[in-house]
């Protein structure tokens, strides 16, 4: 039996409040200056807030290719359009995970007119071999999310094996996405392969991370890196912990981004505008 390698916590990210769509308010973890990727991962938002201005303009029609959009919300509702004529809608504790491959157009809007909207988006690279692939759409509604409860841990699987359990959501690479709550003083352990990169957003309350002799504090609403080693270790702090835990194989490959199109090299991305511009991107 060998001894499991606690992942200790390589960095701590505040977020950066920024707007996107069409005059959303939100805090980007990750595509920010302090932490612009963390491969295979590109883009963290988190959207929270009861003032409707700050969410009522949505994200109308746009662009995407290369990767993929994942979308997770806690509150409010959202209604998702594409060009191939998928739609959905977004309600509490589901998800959208949609793959753009080689190009989609949609839009993501809120059907909430007042109080709370939270979610999240992540955007996750695919692979060069599958970033031309047909676009694929999975709505995944709250039901559907397994929760495995135990020793004061809650855990909701997006993707990824828990406990005997598996999360629905069907992905291109290695990929676990796990929302944890943790009653104060509760342990959270799981392995997460070396070749794997990953976060914890702890969106409430507090936990310590890492191996018990060196583990860091951390309190909401933080972005924890994970560093090297095979496992992952959390704790409830006093008044307990709720957090996302995301990690997904590196892919070690170029990366060509500009706004919505994320790419291997100069040529495709250049490529990506001109199709775009001339209707063609989806078709
Ligand atoms: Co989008």
């Amino acid at each position: 039996m060998t001894t499991a390698r606690i992942r200790k916590i390589s960095a701590g990210i505040a977020g950066q409040p920024t707007t996107d769509g069409a005059g959303v308010n939100l805090t980007r973890f990750i595509g920010s200056p302090e932490l612009s990727d963390l491969d295979p991962f590109l883009l963290l938002d988190e959207f929270r807030s009861s003032d409707s201005s700050d969410y009522q303009a949505g994200f109308p029609d746009h662009p995407h290719r290369g990767f993929e959009t994942v979308t997770y919300l806690k509150a409010g509702r959202f209604r998702h359009r594409d060009s191939q004529g998928n739609q959905g809608l977004l309600t509490p504790g589901g998800v959208q995970w949609m793959t753009a491959g080689r190009g989609i157009i949609h839009s993501e809007m809120p059907e909430t007119t007042e109080g709370l909207v939270w979610g999240y988006q992540l955007w996750i690279n695919l692979p060069a071999e599958h970033k031309f692939t047909a676009p694929r759409y999975q709505d995944i509604p709250p039901e559907q999310v397994p929760e495995v409860t135990g020793h004061g841990v809650k855990v909701r699987l997006i993707t990824g094996d828990y406990e005997g359990q598996s999360g629905p959501a069907k992905t291109w690479i290695s990929t676990l996405y796990f929302d944890i709550e943790l009653e104060p003083g509760a342990v959270f352990t799981h392995s997460v392969p070396p070749n794997l990169s990953g976060f914890v957003h702890l969106y409430k309350g507090s936990l310590t991370a890492g191996p018990e002799t060196e583990s860091q504090e951390a309190q909401a609403s933080q972005l924890l890196v994970l560093g090297e080693g095979d496992t992952v270790r959390l704790q409830g702090g006093p008044e307990g912990a709720g957090c996302l835990l995301v990690a997904g194989e590196r892919l070690d490959e170029p990366i060509a981004r500009a706004g919505p199109f994320v790419l291997n090299t100069r040529e495709q991305l250049e490529q990506a505008f001109r199709d775009y511009q001339a209707g063609v991107l989806d078709s």
